[in-house]
C-alpha cells in the first residue's frame, strides 16, 4: 500500500503536459473488440482503469503489446465472447462498453454487472433499452448481464434515452455500428468523448455522423478494419490542474490541451477572477487580483462538468464568501465533503446542494481519497494549506491520473509517495 504526503502552502508554478483522457480510452479500447485487425492507439493514459481494461482483454484472447509509454497496439481477432473476468469486470465501470462490443461483433454478449465510483445508484436501465431496442434479447442472471439476437447482429432502429447518459451513448453506438439497418439515437450524449470514439469508429471504416450532437446516426457496414489512432487530451485531468494552479493562487499553463472541452471550466474560473488565457493547445491559469464567491452547477457537456465538482469545492474554500455547488448529475457525489470538514472547511450538503463559506483557513490533517475525483479534491486542498497532510487508498485517485505525483512535484509542490506496510502482514510477520 502507499500514501501521499504533502507539505502544502506553496504556489504551484510552471507547466504540465496533460495525458491522454481516460474516458475516451476506455470506451475506444472495448471498441477494439468490434475490429478483427489491429489497431495502434497512441496518447494511452498510464491508469490503472485502463491496464485492468487491457487485463479484461488480454484474458479474452486479445493480444496487447505496449510499443511506447502511451502507445499500444491492440489485435482483437481472436477475441472469445462471455470470457471476461467477471472479479476484474465487476470492479470497473467502463468495462460495460463490453457489452456493447460483445453485442456489436456477436450477436450475442456475456459480462458481469459492472461496479464503479460509489455515487448512489449508477443504474444501467438506457444501456438495456437501448441494446432491447437493437433486437437483443436481455437477461440479468447470477451477476451477469446476458444478451442474445434471433438474427445474431444488432438491427438498426431508433431510440430515444430518458435522459442524457454519455455510457448508454456510446454503449448503443458499439452495438449499431455492424447492425443490420440504421439507427439513430436522439437525446444523445454531447461529451469530447463520444466524439472520439465515433472518430476511431470512423478511422475504422464505420459510418457514424452526428457525433457531438444530441442525434447521432450509425448506418450498419459489414465490417471494419484496423487504424492509427490518439486518445484526445484528458480535459478533467487538464481541469484539475487548473483549479490546483488557482486554488494555490500560482500560475501554471496546462499543455496538449484542447481549449474548446475547458470552455466551461475556463468561464467558471474567469467569473470567480482568476486569470486564464487560452493559446492553441495549451492553457496559462494565474491569479492576480481578488476572487470572488460563484455558484457551480453540474450539467451534461457543454455543461460544467460533474467530474469537476470536487475539485471546485476545494478551490471555493479559499475563496472568501459563500458559494455553491448543485450537484444534478449524482444523487451522492459528497463524500469527499467530510474529508473537507476534517481540514476545518465550512462546507455543508442540503440534499444535491453544497453551501461553501470560503475564506476559513483550511488545517492539514489525515486524509482518504474517496473516490476517484473526490481523492483530487482532498490533494488540492492539502496544496493550499501549510503542515504536512497525508493521504491514503491513492489507488483509487490512480485509476484515473497519469503519474500525478510527478507533475505536481514538476509544479513545485513538496509531494512524495510513501510506502505503507500492510498493518495484516505486519502483524503476521511479528
Ligand atoms: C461516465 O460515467 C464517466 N465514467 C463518469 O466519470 C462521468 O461522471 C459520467 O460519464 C458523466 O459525465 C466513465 O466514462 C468511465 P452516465 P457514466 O451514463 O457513463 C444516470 C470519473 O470521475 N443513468 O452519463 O456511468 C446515472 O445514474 C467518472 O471519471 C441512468 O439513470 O455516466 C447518472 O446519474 C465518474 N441510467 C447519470 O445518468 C442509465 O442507464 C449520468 O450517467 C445510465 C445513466
Amino acid at each position: 500500500m502507499e500514501k501521499i504526503v504533502i507539505n502544502g502552502g506553496a504556489p504551484l508554478r510552471g507547466e504540465v503536459e496533460i495525458s491522454g483522457f481516460k474516458n475516451a480510452a476506455l470506451p475506444i479500447i472495448y471498441a477494439c473488440v468490434l475490429v478483427r485487425d489491429k489497431c495502434i492507439i497512441e496518447n494511452v493514459p498510464n491508469v490503472l482503469d485502463i491496464n485492468r481494461s487491457f487485463e479484461i482483454l488480454r484474458g479474452m484472447g486479445a493480444t496487447i503489446k505496449t510499443i511506447d509509454r502511451t502507445t499500444v497496439e491492440i489485435d482483437c481477432t481472436n477475441v472469445v465472447s462471455g470470457t471476461s473476468d467477471y472479479s476484474l469486470v465487476r470492479r470497473l465501470r467502463g468495462s460495460y462498453y463490453l457489452l456493447g462490443a460483445e453485442f456489436g461483433r456477436f450477436g450475442k454478449a456475456r459480462v458481469a454487472y459492472p461496479g464503479g465510483c460509489d455515487f448512489g445508484v449508477r443504474p444501467i436501465d438506457q444501456h438495456i433499452k437501448g441494446f432491447k431496442a437493437l433486437g437483443g434479447e436481455v437477461i440479468t442472471d447470477g451477476g451477469y448481464i446476458e444478451i442474445s439476437t434471433k438474427i445474431g447482429r444488432a438491427k438498426g432502429t431508433n431510440i430515444f434515452f430518458d435522459m442524457v447518459t454519455v455510457g448508454a451513448t456510446l454503449n448503443v453506438m458499439l452495438a449499431a455500428v455492424l447492425g443490420e439497418g440504421t439507427t439513430i439515437i436522439e437525446n444523445a450524449a454531447r461529451e469530447p468523448h463520444i466524439v472520439d470514439c465515433a472518430n476511431f469508429l470512423n478511422s475504422c471504416g464505420a459510418k457514424i455522423s452526428g457525433a457531438g450532437s444530441d442525434i447521432i446516426k450509425i448506418r450498419g457496414v459489414s465490417e471494419l478494419h484496423g487504424c492509427r489512432y490518439a486518445i484526445i487530451p484528458d480535459m478533467i485531468e487538464a481541469g484539475s490542474f487548473m483549479v490546483a494552479a488557482a486554488a494555490t493562487r500560482g500560475d501554471v499553463t496546462v499543455t496538449n490541451v484542447i481549449p474548446k472541452h475547458l470552455e466551461s471550466i475556463t468561464a467558471k474560473l474567469e467569473e470567480v477572477g482568476v486569470s486564464v488565457e487560452e493559446f492553441d493547445d495549451s492553457i496559462r491559469v494565474s491569479v492576480d487580483g481578488p476572487l470572488r464567491p460563484t455558484n457551480v452547477k453540474t450539467l451534461p457537456y457543454p455543461g460544467f462538468p460533474t467530474d469537476m465538482h470536487p475539485q471546485m469545492c476545494a478551490f471555493l474554500t479559499t475563496v472568501q464568501g459563500v458559494s455553491f455547488i448543485n450537484e444534478s448529475i449524482y444523487d451522492n457525489r459528497f463524500k469527499y465533503v467530510q474529508e473537507l470538514k476534517r481540514m476545518n472547511a465550512a462546507v455543508k450538503v442540503e440534499g444535491r446542494m453544497v453551501t461553501i463559506e470560503g475564506g476559513v483557513t483550511l488545517s492539514a490533517a489525515p486524509l482518504v481519497a474517496v473516490d476517484l475525483r473526490g481523492g483530487i479534491a482532498v490533494i488540492i486542498a492539502a496544496l493550499t494549506c501549510s503542515g504536512q497532510s497525508e493521504v491514503t487508498d491513492i489507488h483509487l485517485i490512480e485509476r484515473g491520473y497519469d503519474d500525478l505525483v510527478g507533475k505536481l512535484k514538476q509544479l513545485g509542490a513538496d509531494i512524495k509517495k510513501v510506502y505503507v506496510p500492510d498493518p495484516v502482514a505486519l502483524k503476521k510477520a511479528n
